[in-house]
């Protein structure tokens, strides 16, 4: 068991001192308690109770590098020996800014933010700042953080008008955004056709990540950009997930679609914390001190993030961190179809590059709602059964598997030795 008696007493105290006895709530669907983590060492993480688990995790994406890379820790080092925060500019986060703008809006900027929350608002704040217009539209099941803006849901099948998915969302808020199905570019068309000349903003997952993996069908974001285009509303690629995961120009340069405003997180920022938004110079000169829509951050470029952040993207730059990742999840993935089709259950698995996901019990997976419909308890017992392993998958079948650099063909081998039995586990206890 991953979790021992050192995590259960610690679960103790946590449940005493966190609303739910944590800070971020997927962290709690680890049954029967969470475990807790001493320190993590490449593909590895290790508990409070001496127990070692291959992380498929990693931190919900950041560290496409896995834990404690030379090179990051190396950078981080240097820049803690030089003082880790000022309230002024370094040249860091110039380096960054380059680096990022190169892959993603060359000759554009960037405002480097702390969250990819706090991204995907200040991108809505612009577009509404840019456009003059009020709404945005959103696509029920994709996540772009903890803001009120879109915490927001599909009404009924009639009503595009959102509806909070959170208490304390104000319904009026809700109503500014409208929500659209993933992959049904005729659900956007109606919104448009209704209400085009009011959209601030297109919000989209390039991939869908926060309902397991679903990738766009084709022509579907050439569709939202062309939608875009014709009623003047901004495209905004949310690529706080796949941006540099799916290579160094995330989803816009495989899928060849390009937003008017990126945002990115995770990865950027080396397992540091960290968003950005990234557009035209013509978009962004808008935000302040520039222009007019406000945004500002004590912990905005934090130098320690910088260093950590532009290391990562030297690594990622050599192009083999890219291969060793895909191909782990390469492996993975078509050992799970493997068994699944063994084991003669529905499957559908999803894989872009070094994510991945599987949903159980369904021949189909293009949207958030069908995704809903696979069987989420037997991919819970899947998650304990690989946990009793040694094997650290997310217990949530709405997130995805991820993969990195230092999971290399020894490691997954490791996890190959176990799947078999854990699937077999799984199918038979639900
Ligand atoms: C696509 C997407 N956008 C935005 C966010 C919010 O980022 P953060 O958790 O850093 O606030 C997430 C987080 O998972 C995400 O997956």
């Amino acid at each position: 068991m991953a979790q021992g008696e050192r995590s259960l007493s610690l679960w103790e105290r946590a449940r005493q001192l966190f609303p739910g006895g944590v800070n971020s709530p997927v962290r709690a669907l680890v049954r029967p308690y969470p475990f807790f983590v001493e320190r993590g060492e490449g593909a590895y993480i290790y508990t409070v109770d001496g127990v070692r688990l291959v992380d498929y995790v990693l931190a919900y994406g950041p560290l496409i590098l896995g834990h404690r890379h030379p090179r990051v820790e190396e950078a981080v080092r240097a820049q803690l020996e030089r003082g880790w925060l000022f309230g002024a500019m370094g040249e860091l986060e110039l380096r960054l800014a380059e680096k990022i703008l190169r892959y993603y809006h060359p000759g554009g900027m960037v405002r480097f933010v702390n969250t990819g929350t706090e991204a995907t608002m200040t991108a809505i704040r612009l577009a509404r700042g840019v456009t003059g217009r009020r709404l945005i539209v959103k696509f029920a099941g994709c996540y772009h953080g903890a803001h009120d803006a879109v915490l927001v849901g599909a009404g009924s099948a009639a009503a595009e008008y959102g509806v909070p998915t959170s208490a304390g969302v104000p319904e009026e808020v809700a109503r500014l955004t409208l929500v659209a199905r993933y992959n049904d570019l005729e659900s956007v068309e109606r919104i448009m056709r209704r209400h085009g000349d009011e959209v601030a903003a297109i919000i989209v997952e390039p991939v869908a990540g926060n309902s397991g993996v679903i990738p766009p069908r084709e022509g579907f974001l050439r569709g939202l950009r062309e939608l875009a285009d014709r009623y003047g509303a901004l495209l905004v690629m949310d690529e706080v997930i796949t941006g540099f995961r799916l290579g160094l120009g995330g989803a816009q340069e495989r899928f060849g679609v390009r937003g008017d405003i990126t945002t990115l997180g995770k990865i950027v920022g080396g397992g540091f914390p960290i968003g950005v938004v990234a557009a035209s110079r013509e978009i962004m000169e808008n935000l302040t001190p520039a222009g007019k829509v406000f945004n500002a951050g004590t912990f905005n470029a934090h130098p320690v993030t910088m260093a950590a952040g532009l290391a990562t993207i030297e690594v990622l730059e050599t192009g083999e961190p890219y291969r060793v990742a895909a191909e782990a999840a390469r492996r993975l993935a078509e050992a799970y179809e493997d068994i699944a089709s063994r084991l003669g259950l529905d499957y559908v698995l999803h894989r872009v590059e070094s994510m991945f996901q599987i949903f159980l019990g369904v021949r189909e997976v293009w949207s958030p709602e069908d995704a809903a419909k696979a069987d989420k308890r037997l991919y819970t017992r899947l998650h304990e059964e690989l946990l009793k392993r040694g094997v650290f998958v997310t217990p949530s079948q709405l997130e995805a598997v991820f993969t990195s650099a230092a999971h290399t063909r020894e490691v997954v081998e490791e996890t190959l030795q176990v799947l078999e039995d854990a699937f077999r586990a799984a199918v038979a206890g639900s």
